[in-house]
């Protein structure tokens, strides 16, 4: 009999095994790796494999101008595919806020292709804008919205965007798109009509060459046809039925100009994208995959199909709005050149070529659906995608702050143990976090009763100190009729169904199971009712949650999750919605916490499976990673991805999960996290204990620093995720955002920026005692975080780094806030007073900004909020009000203000509040210029100014 006990041991075991065999093979081969033997190839997928064999310049399709309809915000043509004369209809929309939409999608498909429902990826039916004809012929049509032209032309079928006579993106140039309209499986491939053919005198002997033409071509297509895979597909024992048949579409998209192309997380891979001539296209895919591997292109948890691409003069972007499986093929004509090629270039003097990054898209099912946002700069591409699929939401501050987990807390006396020792070591933290063992065998929503018996009495111990925990609540549930959760979505029919109708049923972690469909926004409502108080027993308003293996991970399924052919609400096949069932799962789950709180409270959901649009229901991690040095580092470019695709609360499990960090390891891993979005450590559950109190005292302490950093600046990361919910700009951001004619910056990923205002170099390497860190920004000054030592900008510097030391620098130019009362969570902190660091530019100025609210309701969303505009010129402090709408009150006062790159001490510092006037005292050390001004003391609420003389 299979027990969940058996399953877990066998799955540990299996790791166990493996973790042994890779030790054995790391001595031969100095590589761990993933096992690639349970995920696809392109290879190894039909359509994948359909489309990569497909040579550029062989698509078949034509434009037909004379079927063409302009309509104001869009223009409708049809596309003939000249082989089978399936015609296709294409639309091509301009959308507000400079951005376009193209899709295309089958004229009369025998079953309608699926698209994502709006008001799921997309927030809703994205707003559009008048375009103008400009020029039109029978062989192209030009139209025109804001400084923008779109160029369709018809043989070959191409699209090309073009801003101010410099084309930026192009679709179809290479001739790639295929569409594989729907079929009967035995019906002739083709229509029975001729293709359409031009009048003329030579029209009879046209039609007739024509005829052979497509003869010949229909033969050619049949031999296509006959590929095995179309029809039915086996992996390793895993057969797909496919009842529909072929259904991929796929087109290519270049960037001419553009040499960097960035995002389509999640890839576990540098954040520049690399080509993918010699090895398989970066692949969309939503699994669990088990002990990832670094530097390739495989398939991770999540999938968010948004391209980014940058040069000096601008940025772009691209959405693809489809949920089946996808592959991305990236080429571009300077980097895949060979050494052979450069040299003959280099004798040539040089290569005069355009820069030009070429991908290709390709998905097993639905439509062509791509966004094109035109940016120019990153930050309206940023709130391009955003007006399409949403922003993260305001998370409350909690969310935000240090999270300590691991697999497991045992019982309650571990979680008051665990939270106790924190205090004890004067280490704050606000989230404790049960993993699947809290339950009783599995089953969420319940809790096991001998190691938990008073879940609330837990729960309320913790939130004593303002803290909140976290429960697990997987998607899969336990085929079990004394389970409640199940027996209920079993009989209203509820789950996902295999291709007999029946209800799937596979293994994860409680053994048997089966998954509700949360596609079904029935099911989805009904999810989120099991969140009310008197049915999720034991919870409290304290309690948030994490929702795992929502890939979803099936242990026994083909690539660890469900078969293509499981069915979901309205025949609706998981091989056309694959990526969005954890973007569902996630949804639902917060909406559970929305209604439990009458909307009144930010909900927190932690997922691990994501799409585009999982942004707007709350955080994600980078699931199971290891405790190495090589995952610490590959952390910065994954976190990269995730937040310029607009997943900006995210972070990577602090330590790694499988295996034991060393405390070096640990320490670094500490300091990098304590700078990135989202900050929890997380273990596997056969590691050993390693919570920070438990490290060597110096280490323990350098740890406490870290996370007491983070609480010291909270407020700033709450204002940043508050310019986030409000115009998508990502928290954690590459430096060429900010410095986007710095080409020095295009692939940097070892370092980044948090907002505009701290550079972050963490230290990812062994041993290392300092660090080379590249300082951008001609004229800019970049001042030491602790030190207050001033960088000059666009060069590059070694800093010491001994493992004491984060490598953090603030602007010379801007004004962070921050609190320095470190208290033990961030609610006990949230009276306390501000210190407000404000460090000059050369010339002596500097800009910031604050936002504050009650930190966790949405009552901001109704004006109780405050924007402070803060401004330091002409020897001039001020503190402004940042917009008129925001009102609110708090006891909240400015402590300190820290000026620094001051050159001359001053004689006074006045105060003017209200107009009044009193003198502050200050403190000034001239070696950094820096001035402590103490005690402003006013509301941080007021009005004021501070004059140095
Ligand atoms: C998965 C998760 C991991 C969790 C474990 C047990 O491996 O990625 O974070 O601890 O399941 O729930």
């Amino acid at each position: 009999m299979v027990t969940s006990e058996n399953l877990l041991r066998d799955r540990l075991g299996w790791r166990r095994m493996f973790v042994v065999t890779v030790l054995v093979l790391l001595s031969v081969t100095s590589v761990i790796s993933v096992n690639r033997d349970n995920f696809k190839t392109c290879d190894q997928s039909g359509f994948c494999k359909r489309h990569r064999a497909m040579q550029p310049g062989s698509s078949p399709y034509v434009v037909l101008m004379d079927t063409l309809k302009v309509m104001g915000t869009s223009v409708e043509v049809q596309l003939v595919n000249r082989k089978n004369n399936i015609r296709l209809l294409l639309q091509v929309s301009a959308v507000k806020d400079n951005s376009a939409r193209v899709k295309i999608n089958e004229m009369d498909p025998i079953k309608k292709r699926y698209e994502i429902p709006v008001g799921d990826a997309l927030v809703g039916e994205p707003k559009l804008q008048d375009m103008k004809v400009l020029d039109r012929s029978d062989k192209s049509i030009t139209l025109g919205f804001e400084d923008n032209k779109i160029l369709i032309s018809s043989e070959p079928f191409r699209i090309d965007f073009i801003n101010k006579e410099e084309p930026i993106i192009s679709i179809n140039t290479q001739a790639l798109l295929k569409f594989e309209h729907y079929r009967k499986k035995d019906s002739p491939q083709a229509e029975e009509q001729a293709p359409p053919g031009e009048e003329g005198e030579n029209k009879e002997d046209e039609e007739k060459k024509e005829e052979e033409n497509v003869e010949e071509e229909k033969k050619e297509e049949h031999k296509e046809e006959e590929e095995p895979s179309m029809w039915e597909e086996t992996y390793k024992s895993f057969p797909d039925s496919k009842p529909h048949g072929p259904s991929s579409v796929g087109v290519d998209i270049s960037f001419p100009g553009f040499e960097h192309v960035y995002g389509i997380p999640e890839h576990a891979d540098s954040m520049a994208l690399k080509t993918t001539k010699s090895t398989d296209p970066y692949r969309l895919f939503n699994l669990d995959v088990f002990e990832y591997e670094l530097y390739n292109p495989m398939a991770l948890y999540g999938s968010v199909p948004v391209m980014l691409a940058h040069n000096e003069k601008r940025t772009v972007g691209i959405f693809w709005h489809n949920a089946a499986e996808t592959w991305i093929d990236i080429s571009s004509n300077t980097a895949d050149k060979n050494f052979f090629s450069k040299i003959a270039d280099i004798v040539k003097g040089g290569s005069n070529e355009i820069p030009q990054t070429d991908t290709r898209w390709i998905s097993e099912s639905g439509v062509i659906d791509v966004f094109v946002m035109l940016g120019p700069s990153a930050h309206d591409v940023f709130y391009q995608y955003a007006q399409l699929t949403g922003t993260t939401n305001l998370p409350p501050l909690f969310a935000v702050s240090y999270h300590q987990c691991r697999w497991n807390y045992n019982d309650q006396d571990d979680v008051k143990n665990v939270d106790a020792m924190l205090d004890q070591y004067d280490i704050p933290y606000d989230v404790i976090w049960l993993d699947i063992e809290h339950t009783d065998g599995k089953k969420y929503f319940t809790w096991d009763n001998d190691k938990f018996s008073k879940p609330e009495e837990m729960i309320n111990n913790v939130a004593s100190k303002g803290r909140k925990m976290v429960t697990i609540v997987d998607p899969h549930l336990k085929r079990d009729d004394n389970y409640q959760e199940y027996r209920e979505a079993r009989d209203k029919g509820y789950m996902v169904k295999n291709k007999d109708g029946n209800d799937y049923d596979g293994w994860c972690w409680p053994g048997s199971s089966s998954w509700p469909d949360f596609s079904n926004p029935e099911v989805r409502k009904w999810w989120a009712s099991k969140f009310h108080y008197e049915d999720y027993q034991g919870s409290t308003p304290d309690l948030f949650t994490w929702n795992d293996m929502n890939e979803p991970s099936v242990f026994n399924g083909p690539e660890i999750t469900f078969h293509k052919d499981v069915l979901h609400h309205e025949g609706i096949e998981n091989r056309d919605l694959h990526n969005m069932y954890g973007f569902y799962v996630q949804q639902a789950t917060a909406e559970g916490q929305l209604l439990r709180s009458d909307n009144k409270e930010r909900p927190f959901v932690l997922t691990r499976a994501f799409f585009a649009g999982s942004q707007r229901f709350g955080a994600v991690w980078t699931g199971d990673n290891m405790a190495e040095w090589g995952h610490l580092k590959i952390a910065n470019p994954m976190l990269l991805s995730l937040n310029l695709a607009g997943i900006t609360l995210s972070g990577a499990d602090v330590g790694g999960f499988f295996k034991n960090p060393d405390t070096e390891l640990l320490t670094r891993w500490y300091q990098a996290a304590a700078f990135q979005p989202y900050f929890r450590a997380h273990a596997h559950i056969d590691t050993k204990r390693r919570e920070p109190y438990l490290q060597p005292e110096e280490n323990m302490k350098i740890i406490r620093n870290a996370i007491r950093a983070r609480y010291s600046y909270l407020p700033f990361w709450y204002t940043l995720f508050y310019d986030g919910e409000t115009k998508g700009v990502p928290p954690m951001r590459p430096l060429w955002v900010e410095y986007p004619t710095d080409k020095d910056t295009f692939s940097m990923d070892d370092e980044f920026l948090i907002g505009s205002s701290l550079l972050v170099k963490p230290i990812t390497e062994a041993g290392q005692t300092g660090t080379q860190v590249y300082f951008p920004g001609e004229g800019q000054v970049w001042y030491d975080v602790e030190t207050f030592r001033p960088y000059p900008g666009k060069q590059t510097t070694y800093v010491e780094a001994p493992l004491s030391k984060i490598p953090v620098f603030q602007r010379g130019g801007s004004i962070v806030p921050r609190k320095l009362r470190i208290r033990r969570s961030s609610s006990l902190m949230v009276h306390d007073p501000f210190t407000l660091i404000v460090c000059l530019d050369r010339k002596g100025a500097a800009k910031g900004s604050l936002y504050i609210d009650d930190y966790h309701t949405f009552n901001y969303r109704q004006g109780e909020y405050l924007l402070r505009d803060f401004s330091f010129d002409q020897n001039e402090f001020r503190s402004q009000s940042g917009d008129q709408f925001g009102k609110f009150t708090t006891k909240e006062w400015l402590e300190k203000i820290v000026v620094v790159g001051l050159r001359t001490e001053p004689t006074k510092a006045v105060l003017k509040v209200k107009g009044e006037e009193s003198s502050l005292q200050w403190e000034y050390n001239s070696q950094y210029g820096q001035l402590i001004i103490r005690k402003p003391g006013v509301n941080i609420a007021s009005d004021f100014s501070i004059k140095l003389t």
